[in-house]
């Protein structure tokens, strides 16, 4: 055979990355959803790159596969561990800034502990349905539009973590939706409820999640807050949480969405106050205000049931 014969199973080498790069995105030019198609383009290209960067070898790229299916397999009813892995490093807070409008009032992340379907209360009523180791906290404020009209019947959902540091489906101690509720609010936008001072919590550190914190020498905690979820006909859903410890403890949130534009300012009560009817001394108060951008309301996908 002349050494000009090409030989019919030559291993055909390894390819240029750039070329494979650009052969895989030949092959999904065709997706139908321009939208898919951009977002599974710029994955495989950051994903290239990203291998290109650090040059795994086959033992890292099988324990980072390995990884992904931990957090799916660490996923259960009382916690979303895929949610909260995109929480630690930073992309749920950057999901949540890049679709801000600056009309609204801040937002924050959505976080894996949200359940839906909360009990409806009437105005002033309590949402702690167990005992809870804490000061009484009276919630109020006022939902208004971005020309500083009231909108009437915008609905808040709320949730908390007890002052023992667990949401209420990872305690068994703890009332079914203990620390939920939904309200409406009145003619004049306005809301008020009644809970527990919450206090700061340490994010679930009992699956791959944990292992990530402690080999980054991170501590797990996110600052005290509430969660609310605001909504009304013609308005932009507003995901956000209002934070009640000092404003010191805010920078090291570990999911990194707490900031100073979210502290709510706590008042504290040593005598009885009229304007807080059965609230018995010593006890809290927390005025905060909501702004609604105009828009279409959407609902998050509860990340538990
Ligand atoms: C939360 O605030 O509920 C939360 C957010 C991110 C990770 C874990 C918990
Ligand atoms: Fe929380």
């Amino acid at each position: 055979m002349s050494s000009a014969t090409p030989r019919r199973h030559r291993h055909p080498g390894p390819d240029p990355a750039d070329s494979l790069t650009e052969r895989v995105l030949q092959a999904m030019a065709g997706t139908a959803d321009p939208r898919v198609r951009a977002i599974m383009a710029a994955i495989v290209r950051h994903a290239h790159a990203l291998v290109r960067e650090l040059q795994p070898t086959p033992e890292e790229y099988e324990q980072a596969l390995r990884f992904l299916v931990d957090l799916g397999h660490h996923t259960t009813a009382a916690k979303n561990e895929v949610v909260l892995f995109a929480d630690v490093i930073g992309v749920s807070a950057l999901v949540d800034q890049v679709n801000r409008t600056g009309v609204e009032s801040e937002t924050a992340l959505l976080g894996p502990f949200y359940r839906g379907a909360a009990p409806w209360c009437a105005a002033g009523d309590s949402i702690a349905r167990s005992e809870a180791p804490g000061p009484t906290l009276m919630v109020a404020g006022q939902v208004r539009n971005a020309e500083g009209g009231a909108i009437a019947g915008a609905v808040l959902d709320v949730w908390q973590a007890s002052p023992v540091g667990l949401y209420e489906n990872q305690d068994q101690g703890q009332a079914d939706m203990n620390l939920r509720g939904r309200f409406r609010a009145d003619g004049e936008g306005r809301y008020r409820f009644r809970t527990v001072r919450p206090a700061r919590y340490p994010v679930p550190t009992d699956g791959p999640v944990g292992v990530l914190l402690s080999a980054q020498r991170r501590h797990p905690y996110r600052p005290a807050h509430l969660h609310f979820i605001v909504s009304a006909e013609g308005h932009r859903t507003l995901v956000t949480q209002v934070f009640t410890d000092a404003e010191a403890e805010l920078a090291s949130d570990v999911v990194f969405s707490a900031t100073p534009g979210l502290m709510g300012g706590l008042h504290r009560h040593d005598r009885p106050d009229p304007a807080h009817p059965g609230a018995a001394p010593p006890f809290f108060s927390l005025e905060y205000d909501f702004v609604l951008a105009k828009g279409t309301p959407t609902f998050p996908v509860p990340p538990i049931p």
